[in-house]
């Protein structure tokens, strides 16, 4: 904490370093160690007693209680209270209040960012579809958790790049072209060539079940491609370029952008040189004719790197990007955002980093669950796929009917509709802790009661609407008399407005983006809570009423600021 609040700099009184000096001075100790209590009827701070008790020889309550006769007053602290076996901290509400509030109305919507990254370059490779097969609704948590972990980043002053490694490449191009030569034509690939090229491939595999040859075939195939075939690279081409005009109207539909897409092909130029630099660093063998990296040691399968036919594999390709993009960008940190089914693969390739002595902690294996759709699960072999795109249109289509119910007078309905469709999945994904399955269910990822992007929307409208009728206008430079700021919910409020950025660091640490998503919940939660409890507006005084407007402008940032991190809109109205 002490460490953070470096980074927080805005906030010029460190209550809780005060704390710590005094009473590290008190007992003569290097270090000491404060909990947050639960409930903020207790304070802001307890100091737990219970460690002192063995070399003092006293009761953790007897220490508490003399060092609430003893303890000098911290500066920025108005009370301390025993409490048991703790030492309790009430600190001034007013200059927290002040502190807080006057750097969010400084900040707005740069609230929240700052320089803990230190302009460290991340790499965030995400969302990485594969080309010729329709955008999956697994490829979708990949894109958002990507999305909002680079966002979050760059908000805390990393350099950020973000990649998106398309699969572009691999012998299922050998069945793809195959099969297009021999099933396909040019003028139905046009009029949907995603779903074409996927129904093709589903060909093949129902063919190859009568015929276990064709596999032949399509190996063959793909070794041509690998060589340069000019007609087959041609036609690899089209396919590459008609898929990803498809994926972006999902990006666009999400509001989600690149800094490189660079597929698995981009790497086949370098595959050799690759192959080269591993054999000169590490022991490699040869294994049934092919190719590999044993791993025996660390009781993992070979990587392959070269197939008896000599066709490379998904690893080489990931060696090459790995050497690539350490020597092109010099990250501090790789991110691989990539669902959790791989986790032996990256195990595989982080350790063979390892070995060729190239930074293995650099490297992160951004891992998550699956969606599970009442249906079951999706397989891409079977062709029993869900669309990502029909996912979203349908719950654009269900935020337009609850709108239309909850408020069929409100103006551009389709836009906000957009907002909370899209939101809604967003928030379904990122509020789970990323490394758990998610089961979707519709009634509850659109419920505006529920834990759930609309409601966390509708508090940011309802917000605004309530400045909007206050008819005050927040400036930076209002005098606001933050004493007045007294009962329990608007503490409270401050309180969890104060720990916005912490949130933000703790999730550079861990890299899981519902830490936010939680906090916004709750954040949301509590504002409904005061104002279910206290007037903002038509209030005799006007200075109460200027404090609470500022508490009500400053949630409302916070949550715009967040939700955005989320990659999340917000509406005026709703
Ligand atoms: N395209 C792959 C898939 O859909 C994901 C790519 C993951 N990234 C990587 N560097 N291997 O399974």
């Amino acid at each position: 904490m002490e460490g953070k609040n470096r980074y927080i700099k805005k906030i010029k009184m460190n209550f809780e370093k005060n704390i710590k000096d005094v009473l590290k001075k008190q007992l003569n100790l290097k270090e000491v160690v404060l909990e947050i209590p639960s409930n903020i009827e207790l304070g802001d701070y307890a100091f737990p007693c219970f460690t002192l008790s063995k070399f003092l020889k006293k009761s953790p309550v007897q220490i508490s209680k003399e060092l609430e006769q003893k303890i000098k007053l911290p500066k920025g602290v108005i009370k301390i209270i025993s409490i048991g076996p703790y030492l309790n901290f009430f600190i001034d509400k007013t200059i927290f209040s002040k502190e807080v509030i006057t750097n969010i109305l400084r900040k707005k919507e740069k609230y929240g960012s700052s320089c803990f990254g230190k302009k460290e370059k991340v790499l965030v490779e995400f969302s990485s579809p594969n080309i010729a097969k329709p955008f999956g609704i697994g490829h979708l948590r990949s894109t958002v958790i990507g999305n909002s972990l680079a966002k979050i980043h760059s908000f805390l002053g990393y350099n950020v790049i973000k990649v998106n490694h398309i699969g572009d490449w691999g012998t299922q191009f050998g069945k793809l072209l195959y099969s297009f030569e021999k099933w396909g034509n040019k003028r139905d690939l046009r009029k949907d060539p995603i779903n074409y090229l996927f129904n093709l491939y589903v060909k093949f595999h129902n063919e190859l079940e009568k015929d276990n040859l064709l596999i032949e075939d399509a190996r063959i195939y793909f070794k041509k491609l690998e060589e340069g075939n000019v007609k087959l690279t041609k036609l690899w081409s089209l396919f590459s370029s008609l898929s990803l005009s498809e994926f972006q109207r999902v990006y666009n539909l999400l509001n989600i952008d690149f800094d490189y897409i660079q597929g698995e092909s981009f790497y086949q130029s370098k595959l050799d040189s690759t192959i080269d630099i591993i054999k000169k660093t590490i022991p490699t063998e040869i294994s049934e004719g092919a190719l590999i990296v044993n791993l025996k040691k660390k009781n993992m399968p070979p990587l392959l790197l070269r197939k008896t036919n000599g066709s490379t594999t998904y690893h080489t390709r990931d060696m090459a990007a790995a050497l690539y993009r350490l020597n092109k960008f010099k990250p501090k940190k790789l991110l691989y955002v990539v669902g959790s089914e791989q986790r032996l693969h990256f195990n595989q390739l982080f350790e063979v980093l390892s070995m060729m002595n190239l930074s293995r902690e650099k490297f992160n294996h951004v891992d998550f669950g699956l969606i599970n759709f009442p249906e079951g699960k999706m397989s891409t072999r079977k062709g029993n796929i869900i669309l990502l795109e029909e996912v979203l249109d349908k719950s654009i289509n269900l935020a337009l009917t609850t709108i239309n119910k909850k408020n069929p007078s409100l103006k551009n309905k389709e836009i906000i509709a957009k907002k909370v469709g899209i939101g809604s999945i967003i928030f379904a994904d990122l509020s789970n802790d990323r490394i758990r399955n998610i089961s979707f269910d519709w009634d509850k990822i659109l419920d505006f009661e529920g834990e759930t992007a609309p409601y966390i929307q509708y508090t940011y409208a309802r917000a605004r609407s309530i400045l909007k009728k206050s008819k005050i206008k927040i400036l930076s430079k209002n005098k606001i008399d933050f004493s007045l700021i007294t009962t329990k919910e608007e503490y409270n409020l401050i309180k969890q407005i104060s720990i916005f950025e912490e949130v933000l660091m703790k999730i550079a640490t861990d890299l899981k983006p519902h830490h936010l998503a939680k906090y916004l919940l709750v954040l949301s939660q509590s504002f409904n809570e005061f104002y279910h409890k206290h007037k903002v507006i038509d209030l005799d005084n006007k200075e109460i009423m200027l404090a609470r407007a500022s508490i009500v402008y400053s949630v409302a940032q916070i949550i715009k600021n967040g939700l955005n991190l989320l990659g999340i809109d917000v509406s005026e109205e709703m």
